[in-house]
C-alpha cells in the first residue's frame, strides 16, 4: 500500500530513531474520517525523547511538511494525517484504469502450487450443508491465491472408500432395487442408508454382515466392486449438478479410494521408521508428544481407516504436485483428525509437514440442532439453491420485469445469495441455516452486492464512459475520497484473506465498497455537466471493477443488469 508508505517515510525523516519498518507497524487507521487518513501515536517515542507524548506529537507536526499530504494534525498524543486527495484519487483511479481487473495482483505466489483440499463429499450420501461450506471456502481460496501468483490445484478427495460401503451394499441386497436407485440415486442410497441404522439397532447382525461385504471390497471382490462402483458414477452424476449449480470445477477427482494400492507404502514408511506400535491386535502410531490420541492406522482385522488414506493422499500429493502449502478445507470437527496427520508425517521425519494447513470452519446448524446423515436429518443443498433462484426470479419479476435473460440472472442471484451468506462471516463462525434470511436481498448480501455492481454498469452505459490513462481524474470531496480510500485497500485487502485463509476479508471488502458507493450515488449528481464529470465516471468504473473482481474472488457472478 502506497499510501501509508508515503506516510511512514514522512515521519522517517523526523524521527532518525525509528526504522520504517516499525513506523509502518505503529500507523493505524483512524476509526472517524475527522482524524485523517493515518494516525500515528507518539507513546513509543516518549522515553527515549524524555518528554510528554503530546509534547512530542506538536514538535513533530512542525518538522513534517509535503505536498502529499493536505494537513498533518497534533491531537492529543497523536499525529493526524489527512492525504492530498486529489493527489491520489488521481493515482488510484489512473492506476485502475491502466490494470483494470488485474489491479492487486503480485506475483508474491512465483506460481508455486497450493492444493486445496476441498468439498469432499461423500457418495451415496447427500452433499451437506458442511460440504457446501467447504467447496465455496475452497474455491474462494483457490480464487484468491491464483491473484496472488500462486498455482492452485483442487481435490475434491472423495469420501468412496470406508466401512460404509458395507453396510450400503448389505442395505441394497435385503432392500433396495436398481430401478429405484436409477430414478433418484443420492435419495433412494441414502434412504438405505438410514434404513440400515435403524435396523442395525434392533439386530447387530447386521453390522457383522456390513463389516465382511466391506473386507470383500478390500479384497476385489467383483460383485462388491461392481456395486462400489456403481453407487459411485450415479452419485458423481447428482453432486455435478451441485457443482455446475456453483459454477465450481475440480483439478482431480482421486478420492479415498484411488489410495488403496498407495497404502502399502505408507506402511512400509511407519514401520521402516519404527513408529508402528501394536495395540490389542490393531497398529496404532504413538502421538502423547504432541499431547494427541494415537493415530489408529490399520484395524485388528487388517482394514485401514481414514488417516491411513489421508497420510497416503498427503504424501501423494507432495511427490506429485511438489506443492508449496497443502490446504484441507473441513469442518472445524475434524481438527484433531489433521493434527494427528501432521504429526504423523513429522514423525516420518518429513519437513514439508509444516506446509500443511487444516482450514476449519463452524458448523451449520438447523433450528439450533445438529445436522445428521444417519437420522436422515439434511438440508438438501440443491433444493436450497433452486428455492434461492426462484426467489430471485420473484424479486425480478416485481423490480424489473421487462429484463433480458431473466432466468439466467434470477440463477446468478439466488446462487450468488447462498455463496454469499456463506462467506461474509468469519469462517469459524458457527451458523443456523436459515432459507428465509439467506434469500434476503437487502443488508449485507450478495444480491446487494450484485445489485451495486449493475447500477454502476447502468450509470457508464447512459454516460457511454470509457476510461482514458491519460485524463486527469482528481476528485477532493469527501464523499468520494471515502470510496477510494476503499479502493486503495483493495491490494491489501487480497494479501490479508490469502495470509489468514479467509474469503470474508473479501466479502466485508466488497459490502463496505458498495455501501461507500450507494452513499456517494446518494449524494452526489454523477452525470452533471461539469469539468469534474469524466472523474466521477471514472470513479463509477473504477468501483464496478473492483466490485466485479470481488465477487469472482468469491465465486459470484456479476451481471450487467439485474
Ligand atoms: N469426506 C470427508 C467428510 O465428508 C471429508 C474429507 C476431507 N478431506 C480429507 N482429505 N480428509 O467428512
Amino acid at each position: 500500500m502506497e499510501e501509508k508508505k508515503i506516510v511512514a517515510s514522512a515521519l522517517q525523516q523526523a524521527i532518525p530513531e525509528l526504522d520504517a519498518e516499525k513506523i509502518m507497524q505503529l500507523l493505524e487507521t483512524p476509526k472517524v474520517a475527522t482524524h485523517g487518513d493515518w494516525a500515528f501515536p507518539t507513546f513509543s517515542l516518549a522515553k527515549l525523547w524524555h518528554k510528554a507524548p503530546n509534547i512530542i506529537a506538536s514538535e513533530l507536526v512542525e518538522k513534517i511538511s509535503s505536498p502529499d499530504f493536505e494537513q498533518v494534525k497534533a491531537v492529543g498524543p497523536y499525529l493526524n494525517f489527512f492525504l492530498n486527495k486529489e493527489k491520489f484519487s488521481q493515482l488510484t483511479l489512473h492506476d485502475i484504469v491502466v490494470k483494470q481487473d488485474r489491479f492487486g495482483d503480485t506475483t508474491i505466489g512465483d506460481k508455486q502450487v497450493v492444493t486445496i483440499d476441498m468439498s469432499s463429499p461423500n457418495i451415496a450420501k447427500p452433499i451437506s450443508m458442511g460440504h457446501l461450506r467447504s467447496t465455496v471456502i475452497g474455491n474462494s481460496l483457490a480464487n484468491i491465491f491464483q491473484k496472488i501468483g500462486y498455482a492452485p490445484f483442487k481435490i475434491n478427495h472423495l469420501g468412496d472408500w470406508g466401512t460404509q460401503f458395507g453396510k450400503l451394499i448389505v442395505a441394497y441386497q435385503k432392500w433396495g432395487s436398481e430401478d429405484a436407485v436409477k430414478a433418484n440415486p443420492i435419495q433412494e442410497l441414502l434412504r438405505l442408508y438410514v434404513e440400515f441404522h435403524e435396523r442395525a439397532e434392533e439386530d447387530d447382525s447386521l453390522n457383522d454382515e456390513a463389516r465382511a461385504w466391506f473386507k470383500k471390497l478390500e479384497e476385489n471382490d467383483p460383485d462388491a466392486m461392481y456395486l462400489w462402483s456403481w453407487f459411485r458414477e450415479e452419485s458423481l452424476k447428482e453432486f455435478h449438478k451441485i457443482y455446475d449449480l456453483l459454477g465450481v470445477d475440480f483439478d482431480s477427482y482421486n478420492g479415498e479410494a484411488f489410495y488403496n494400492d498407495k497404502m502399502d507404502a505408507v506402511i512400509d514408511l511407519l514401520e521402516e521408521k519404527h513408529l508402528l506400535k501394536t495395540d490389542q491386535g490393531a497398529e496404532i502410531v504413538d502421538l502423547s508428544k504432541y499431547d494427541l490420541n494415537p493415530a489408529l492406522i490399520k484395524k485388528s482385522d487388517g482394514a485401514t481407516l481414514y488417516i491411513t488414506r489421508d497420510l497416503a493422499a498427503a504424501i501423494y500429493r507432495k511427490e506429485t504436485y511438489n506443492f508449496a502449502k497443502s490446504l484441507y478445507v473441513v469442518g472445524n470437527e475434524q481438527s484433531i483428525h489433521f493434527r494427528q496427520l501432521k504429526a504423523v508425517l513429522t514423525e516420518l521425519g518429513l519437513d514439508w509437514a509444516q506446509d500443511i494447513y487444516h482450514i476449519p470452519f463452524g458448523l451449520i446448524t438447523s433450528g439450533g440442532k445438529k445436522l445428521s446423515t444417519r437420522k436422515g436429518k439434511i438440508i438438501l443443498l440443491e433444493e436450497v439453491l433452486n428455492e434461492a433462484t426462484a426467489d430471485a426470479l420473484k424479486q425480478i419479476e416485481e423490480k424489473n420485469p421487462n429484463l433480458a435473460h431473466k432466468e439466467e440472472v434470477a440463477r446468478q442471484v439466488g446462487v450468488g445469495a447462498v455463496i454469499f451468506h456463506d462467506l461474509k462471516n468469519d469462517r469459524l463462525n458457527n451458523f443456523d441455516f436459515d432459507l428465509a434470511e439467506v434469500v434476503r436481498f437487502e443488508g449485507e448480501t450478495g444480491p446487494y452486492v450484485q445489485y451495486t455492481y449493475a447500477r454502476s454498469q447502468s450509470i457508464l452505459r447512459k454516460a457511454k464512459f470509457t476510461p482514458s490513462a491519460d485524463e486527469n481524474y482528481a476528485l477532493a470531496d469527501d464523499n468520494a475520497w471515502e470510496v477510494i480510500k476503499l479502493l486503495q485497500s483493495y491490494p491489501d485487502t487480497i494479501l490479508k484473506a490469502a495470509d489468514k485463509f479467509e474469503p470474508s476479508v473479501i466479502a466485508k471488502h466488497a459490502i463496505a465498497l458498495a455501501q461507500a458507493f450507494n452513499k456517494y450515488y446518494g449524494n452526489v449528481k454523477i452525470l452533471t455537466d461539469d469539468a469534474q464529470k469524466n472523474a466521477r465516471l471514472a470513479l463509477v468504473y473504477a468501483v464496478a471493477t473492483i466490485l466485479k473482481e470481488d465477487l469472482r474472488l468469491l465465486g459470484l457472478q456479476a451481471p450487467a443488469e439485474m
